[in-house]
């Protein structure tokens, strides 16, 4: 099994931390996602802890909650004590009614509009996280109305290239998040932010890409980073007091990925940083990561009923479930891989080759192609795991489907984090 919470259980069902996902699939319905709380915690400790241990003092994770959104998230992140990233005003309005403290919260996003920016300091938003000139003009002039100094970190784009798949690349210079370090705006806007008296700069923010396996990528964005801050202080006389590096540790989607051990990977980034202080004769600053995925990826599984299995002669086999792009877009997004199970026969053998098939009037509907797994029948239950981040948070109501309940496991029980939509839910707004 690609991950330990998974097992098959003696009636050949396949099960998450002990629990019959056939099971779970009767009680709660189907397509369903599947989040095991305990499995998101213990991630969230593992960060926790590593960047105690191995980083510069008061040096902490805080989870990027674009990778999954909701009520529930938010109180478990708030119970463990992390910070968040925010990207809209939909998840900050989410932290908020969720009671996590604000003042934890970090708000990204390339475009913060005057409304966002508003409703943000509203609600007490501890840290914006700046991404151009104007919006920083923008938020020193709703501090000043508002008679408050806002914390801030900008966001930098520091020339790095993770070579993982173009959309999820964001680290390059010609890229539309951050401001640039090469071409020196990145220097000019620091000495711009430190004349705004209703902006309180605490440091630097980068973001490289994501799914990343490679430590390096993060020891490059360490080096420059921190020898940004070094010129910065040297400069313009401002000592950065955090620098965040941004999150996108890589995830076990299929067999080939690696297995990572994110305290070994940690250990290795903490190191780095150290060194590269050293020969940057700096004090380093707090440094703070904002994984997302791997904080909450692989707790995840979607459970979809086959409704039907349709072998096309010399051609392909497609099995159509109840489900898809609705619920999954990433394959039709950018053709990110995924382990598919037969959960009904977890225990058969993956011996047919079949693509399978999203429910929605659109060819592009496919979940994942040319997979591997024991031939299913109508009514088999199929689960396609690793699938708790950039899923629900991604979900539309695309041919009007309603999106997939959150039920999560912890231990011996599941409740329902979020409902099922119905029907009615959809027609809610129309007029
Ligand atoms: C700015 C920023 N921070 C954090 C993340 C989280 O990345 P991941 O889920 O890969 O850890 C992303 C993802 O795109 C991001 O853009």
């Amino acid at each position: 099994m690609l991950y330990n919470h998974l097992s098959v259980g003696e009636n050949g069902h396949l099960c998450v931390s002990g629990q019959d996902t056939i099971a779970l699939a009767a009680q709660y319905g189907t397509p369903l996602y599947v989040m095991d709380e305990q499995v998101i915690r213990q991630r969230v400790r593992t960060y926790k802890t590593a960047m105690e241990r191995y980083f510069p003092a008061g040096s902490r994770p805080e989870f990027a909650s674009k990778a999954f959104s909701c009520r529930r998230i938010y109180e478990i992140m708030a119970e463990e004590g992390m910070a968040v990233d925010a990207v809209s005003p939909g998840e900050l309005y989410t932290a908020k009614v969720a009671g996590f403290p604000m003042e934890r919260v970090f708000f990204h996003g390339n475009n913060k509009s005057d409304e966002d920016i508003a409703a943000a300091m509203d609600w007490g938003t501890g840290y914006f996280v700046l991404d151009s000139m104007d919006e920083a003009a923008a938020v020193e002039q709703h501090a000043a109305e508002r008679g408050i100094t806002q914390k801030v970190l900008l966001r930098i784009t520091p020339g790095i290239d993770p070579h993982t798949h173009r959309k999820i690349n964001t680290g390059t210079v010609d890229s539309k998040f951050g401001v640039a370090l090469e071409t020196g705006q990145a220097m000019e806007a620091v000495k711009t932010l430190l004349t705004y008296p209703h902006v309180e700069l605490h440091g630097f923010h980068c973001h490289v890409g994501s799914q990343l396996f490679e430590v390096s990528l993060f020891r490059d964005a360490a080096s420059v980073m921190l020898k940004f801050a070094r010129d910065v202080r040297d400069t313009l006389g401002f000592t950065a007091d955090i620098v965040n590096l941004g999150g996108g540790l890589g995830v076990r989607y299929v067999e080939s990925d690696p297995i990572i051990d994110y305290d070994a990977r940690l250990q290795e980034i903490g190191g780095y940083i150290r060194e590269i202080s050293d020969e940057l004769q700096m004090q380093p600053p707090r440094i703070m990561l904002e994984p997302g995925r791997s904080l909450v990826a692989d707790a995840g599984l979607t459970l979809y009923t086959v409704g039907s299995v349709k072998e096309v002669t010399d051609y392909r086999n497609y099995v159509s479930v109840n489900g898809g792009m609705t619920d999954n877009p990433r394959y039709t997004l950018y053709g990110a891989e995924y382990t598919v199970i037969n959960a009904s026969h977890a225990d058969a053998p993956c011996d047919y080759e079949a693509t399978l098939a999203g429910r929605c009037c659109e060819s592009g509907d496919i979940l994942q192609r040319d997979v591997m797994m024991a031939k299913p029948t109508r009514g088999d239950i199929v689960a396609v795991l690793t699938t708790g981040a950039y899923n629900y948070s991604m979900a539309s109501n695309y041919n009007r489907v309603p999106r997939p309940a959150v039920v999560m496991v912890n231990g011996d029980d599941s409740y329902v984090a979020v409902r099922r939509e119905t029907y009615e839910d959809i027609c809610a707004l129309d007029q």
